[in-house]
């Protein structure tokens, strides 16, 4: 039977384009929230029997993770025969180790919680360093979509002679695959973080001036890393760069100052709902579905 896809706030038309490209159909969600505080929730949908969605991406996670959680569990009292997870963007990834005595590793707390709500995860470019794959977080079957092929057709359309511009060496690898299929050349900067808003960019020897800078990241949040990246290539000569990113999280006030920082555009991906969106994950995500779906759909539900 085809899956009913739930929305949870702020994920509606995530859930309407999953349920056009998996024949699906949206199930209505309310949430809001008692006078204490606490969250109501209540599914208007058949579930019994059904393959549930859960169209939730994890952008500011806090607040989004109890109602996911009661979600996921009242579709399962009402019959749910699985219980999936659509986040295309997959939070608290960053903090996967003990960096100083004492820091909860909130990538495996967050990953075992998750795990607890889910049978199956679909999400897109998690942002994985010390883990070698979700597999080392999570315990449900996960399947990853790559937005690159998208970064780079995006780069081929709208940037004349790119020049594509990696954060740093850990990005080279992925940095380079964009790179190649939108037919340019890349360097990557050398970064150090010396805080959550402060980080220092340099950029190697370079002999592209002639070519258009694209900036390209996993994740834009405070931005500093593309506006140090920006002076950079300001006081190298270039032309102002485009910024091209898969999660645009945008910390308060990182977008302005991202933009009077002197860049020709800011384009980013539809994991994370926000004015910059310009490239559109639909499709990648209900392909991954597809591909866990009926890996899942195979199993027994009862078994
Ligand atoms: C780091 O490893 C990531 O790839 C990004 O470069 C980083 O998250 C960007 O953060 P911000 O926008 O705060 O500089």
């Amino acid at each position: 039977m085809n899956p009913v896809i739930l929305p949870l706030p702020g994920n509606g038309d995530m859930a309407h384009a999953l349920a056009r490209l998996l024949d699906g159909e949206v199930g209505e969600v309310e949430f809001r929230r008692f006078p204490d505080g606490e969250t109501f929730v209540r599914i208007d949908a058949p579930l019994a029997g059904r393959e549930v969605i859960l169209a939730c991406t994890l952008a500011r996670p806090d607040g989004k993770f109890l109602p996911l959680a009661f979600a996921a569990a009242t579709a399962r009292d009402l019959g749910a025969a699985r219980v999936g997870l659509v986040a295309p963007y997959l939070a608290y990834l960053r903090q996967d180790k003990r960096f100083h005595d004492g820091e909860g590793v909130t990538s495996i707390h967050f990953g075992r919680l998750l795990s607890a709500c889910a049978d199956w995860l679909v999400t897109v470019d998690p942002h994985l360093h010390r883990h070698r794959d979700l597999s080392a977080v999570y315990t449900i079957p996960c399947a990853v979509a790559h937005a690159a092929p998208l970064l780079s057709a995006w780069i081929r359309r709208h940037v004349p002679s790119p020049l594509v511009i990696g954060p740093d060496s850990e990005s080279e690898q992925w940095v380079s695959a964009v790179a190649k299929q939108a037919g340019a050349p890349y360097v990557v900067l050398e970064k150090q973080r010396l805080g959550d808003r402060e980080v220092r960019v340099s950029l190697p020897p370079t002999s592209h001036q002639g070519r258009t800078p694209v900036l390209v990241d996993d994740i834009v949040s405070t931005a500093r890393t593309m506006i140090e990246a920006v002076r950079r290539l300001q006081e190298a000569g270039y032309a102002p760069p485009f910024c091209v990113g898969v999660h645009g999280l945008f910390a308060e006030g990182a977008y302005d100052a991202l933009r009077e920082a002197g860049v020709a555009a800011i384009a980013t991906c539809t994991t994370v709902a926000h004015p910059s969106n310009a490239i559109d994950v639909a499709p990648l995500l209900a392909q991954a579905v597809g591909q866990l779906g009926s890996a899942a759909l195979s199993k027994d539900p009862a078994g």
